[in-house]
Parts: C-alpha cells; structure tokens; sequence
C-alpha cells in the first residue's frame, strides 16, 4: 500500500516538472562567493581601526602546523640533507592514517596504487603527475617525498592545508613505500617477520 501510494506521489511530482530535462535543475549562480563583497589581501576595511583587511595574529601565536622543535620533521630536511627515514615509528596504524590521506589526496592524480594512472593524469595536457612507485621515486630520501606534500613541486600544488599534521605527511610518505614495496623491487623473504614470513611462503607461489 505504502509502496503504491509513494509511487503515486513520485508521479504527481514528475507531472509538477517542466517537460524539458534542462530544467530540471535549478540555476545556482556559481559566481556567487566569487561576486560577494569580501575583504581581500591588503585592502581597506574601515569596520578596523586602523583601516587595514590584513590583521596582526595575536602575540605568540604560531601556525597550527609549525613544528619547532626538530626542522627534519617539519619540512624533511635539516643542515642541508633530506632525512633518509621518517622521523617517526612506523606501525600498523601509522600505515592506516597513511593509507586514508593518500586516498583521498594523492590518488585522484598519482593513481590508487600509485603508478601515474588516473583520469586526472589521462587528460592532464600539462606534466601529467609521474607514476611515484617506480625506481625513480623509489630512490628518493623519505625527506624529498615529504617536502613535496610541503611545498608542493612544479606544477603540483603544496597539501600541507589539507593533511595538516607532520605525523599525518609522515604517514603519507611510510604509506607510499608500502605502495613501492607491493609493485617495485619487492621485499627478500628473509627480511620480514617470521609470522609474516611463514605466511608467505605458504600463500606465495
Ligand atoms: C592535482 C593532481 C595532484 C595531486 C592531487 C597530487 N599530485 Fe603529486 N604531482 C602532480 C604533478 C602534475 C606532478 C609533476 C609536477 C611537475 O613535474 O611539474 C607531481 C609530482 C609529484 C612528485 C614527484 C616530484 C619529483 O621530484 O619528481 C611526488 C613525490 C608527488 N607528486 C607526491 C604527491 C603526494 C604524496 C600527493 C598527496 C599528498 C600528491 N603528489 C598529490 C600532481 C598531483
């Protein structure tokens, strides 16, 4: 009965709507926030005191993301050399957060595995985003790879306002070697765990 009636009313909905199926859609004006009145970066605004958009933080305030204490760990580089490893243990969890930020902020370029294959890079005219898991990337100190999700390289912009924390970009980079380790070079049986090792060469070929 409930089934009936609600396939009644979806009718008497479509009866409701223009016929032609670009109406459909309600036009949104997309120019909108671009329109809007707004401070901008060095203009007047006169609700201030001193007439200035551009406000002083308050005294000792840092930025969010500023870890002070070691520059290896905030920008992957100290006294003039990448940090070959992540400053950070590397656990299971580490890996999951890794895992989760690389998916939702490398892959739509780098693709999911990390080989260079996405539909970002098949239609990108430009220099299309490098496949990261080959012998080229593989080479590079965690400390290079790090620095790129900083300060962003060439054509590709920094990530730093969306994975926020250096343990989350640290994250990121340990998750990109797993990526390297299951499509590279590989990893020698005799390097991993014997747990690891035991089901391995049980389940491998
Ligand atoms: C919007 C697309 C896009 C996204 C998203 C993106 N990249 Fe890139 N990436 C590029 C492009 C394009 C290049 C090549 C830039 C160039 O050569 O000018 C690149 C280059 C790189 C390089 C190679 C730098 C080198 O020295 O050759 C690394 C490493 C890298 N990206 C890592 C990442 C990581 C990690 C993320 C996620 C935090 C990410 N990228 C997200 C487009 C993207």
């Amino acid at each position: 009965m409930g089934a009936v009636r609600g396939a009644l009313f979806v009718l008497a909905a479509a009866a409701l709507l223009p016929g032609c199926d670009d109406d459909l859609l309600p036009s949104i004006n997309l120019e909108r926030m671009i329109d809007q009145s707004k401070d901008k970066s060095y203009g007047d605004e006169p609700y201030f005191r001193d007439g200035r958009a551009m406000r002083t933080p308050p005294r000792d305030s840092v930025p969010m993301t500023r870890a002070d204490t070691q520059p290896g760990i905030a920008v992957g580089e100290a006294a003039g050399a990448y940090l070959t490893r992540s400053p950070f243990p590397i656990t299971r969890g580490v890996l999951n957060v890794g895992r989760d930020r690389f998916q939702t902020y490398c892959a739509a370029c780098h693709g999911i595995s990390g080989n260079g294959e996405s539909i970002v890079a098949a239609n990108m005219t430009l220099r299309k985003p490098p496949s990261l898991v080959d012998a080229r990337v593989q080479g590079f100190p965690d400390g290079r790879i790090y620095q790129v999700i900083v300060l962003g390289y060439g054509l590709m912009r920094p990530y730093t306002e969306d994975i926020t924390t250096p343990e989350e970009r640290w994250a990121t980079v340990a998750y990109l070697r797993a990526l390297q380790l299951s499509q590279g070079v590989g990893v020698p049986l005799a390097s991993l765990p014997p747990e690891a090792r035991r089901r391995a060469e049980q389940e491998l070929p």
